[in-house]
């Protein structure tokens, strides 16, 4: 137990606070702490525990948020943090409607846009749901702009069998309908190895609002990953293998946890996407997180990005040295096409507990 009984949502607002004022976005970050606390809601109350009432997905230790850094060439970096809102009495159907009642209030408050989760929420939301999650938020903080809200749906929310129709469904609702082919050809090849994670909607104004397809790729090879990346229209998909390379170390199958892409639909796309973005679960494939710094510093390196920004943002939210534990950079991922290309570091809180460094073995 944690003798401090700070709350969850103390904790991450001063972990965001300090994120934000590292990378210069301090002037919102007031306005971003009481988002996220709202966002967090009635389960955000609770202390801090070692076994947390409700085991979030969001991260491995159970935290329901973590926090990502977006990076581009010239560009300030964003700060994003994703949350699984919960109830003060955590169940999948209780945190579901908790999740609603945040989505009311931001709905009301920020004036979101709802006709497009409208358009889908049969779908994705049933009285019963299954599987790890139903419904989570991203936020994103940007100087000199709203944030914006995004939701992530579960597609195995009925059941696994039933994940494709389901994104196949809300992807013809959005009117991408015919996306769905091209994804299944180049992201669905190995049967079950394949899953799909989350479908996502930007809650914005419909101009430039996006929908995105997620599907994880369990054993799966940097050539699976070129496959996968070539579904959308315009991109290099070899620099995907370079990005696996360098920012996962190997050229062999990841084998740990899985590759997972997301595709990207906007406006005007029709029957495949406009961009990929693949994500290296990272802390599965190196030893410490003093390792995975070098990884995440080559890869900005390899997209010609400036790593300060990553510099100050790991060193405001790691409460150790970074040698003592694994999973703090949790992912890293790669954006390829539209709307713009850049590298992503997803950074755990680690509020609930830290990992502990994996040994090197030594074959004799
Ligand atoms: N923790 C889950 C996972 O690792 C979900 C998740 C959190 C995730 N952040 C992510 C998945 C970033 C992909 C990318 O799969």
């Amino acid at each position: 137990m944690n003798p401090t009984g700070v709350s969850i949502r103390d904790f991450g607002g001063s972990q965001l606070r300090d994120l934000l004022h590292s990378v210069h976005l301090g002037g919102i970050a007031n306005n971003s702490v009481e988002l996220l606390s709202e966002t967090l809601g009635p389960g955000g109350f609770r202390p801090l525990s070692n076994s947390p009432s409700w085991r979030s997905g969001v991260a491995d230790d159970h935290t329901p948020f973590e926090f990502s850094t977006a990076f581009a060439v010239g560009e300030p970096a964003m700060v994003r943090v994703l949350v699984e809102p919960t109830a003060a009495e955590p169940s999948p159907a209780a945190n579901m409607d908790a999740a609603l009642d945040v989505l009311d209030s931001l709905a009301g408050r920020h004036g979101l846009p709802l006709d497009r989760f409208d358009a889908v929420r049969d779908l994705f939301l049933p009285s019963e749901p299954q599987g790890e999650f139903s419904l989570w938020f991203s936020l994103v903080f940007r100087a000199d702009a709203k944030p914006v809200i995004k939701v992530y749906l579960n597609p195995e929310v009925r059941g696994r069998a039933e994940a494709p129709l389901l994104v196949g469904e809300g992807l013809a609702r959005l009117g991408y309908g015919a996306g769905h082919a091209t994804i299944v050809d180049h992201a669905r090849r190995r049967g079950d190895l394949d899953r799909y994670s989350f479908f996502a909607l930007d809650l914005t104004e419909s101009s430039g609002a996006r929908a995105k397809v997620y599907l994880s790729h369990q054993d799966a090879t940097p050539d699976d990953a070129v496959v996968a990346a070539s579904a959308a229209h315009g991109v290099d998909a070899e620099t995907v293998r370079d990005f696996c390379l360098v920012a996962g170390g190997r050229s062999d199958p990841f084998t740990g946890r899985p590759l997972i892409s997301s595709y990207t639909f906007l406006p005007g796309d029709v029957d495949r996407p406009s961009g990929y973005s693949l994500y290296l679960p990272v802390r599965s494939y190196v030893n410490d997180d003093s390792e995975a710094r070098l990884r995440v510093l080559a890869t900005l390196d390899q997209h010609l990005i400036d790593p300060t920004a990553f510099r100050s943002a790991l060193g405001a939210v790691a409460r150790r040295p970074l040698a003592d534990g694994v999973g703090l950079i949790a992912h890293v991922s790669l954006r390829i096409g539209a709307p713009r290309p850049g590298v992503t570091v997803y950074l755990s809180s680690e509020a609930h507990s830290t990992a502990s460094p994996r040994v090197a073995t030594l074959v004799s």
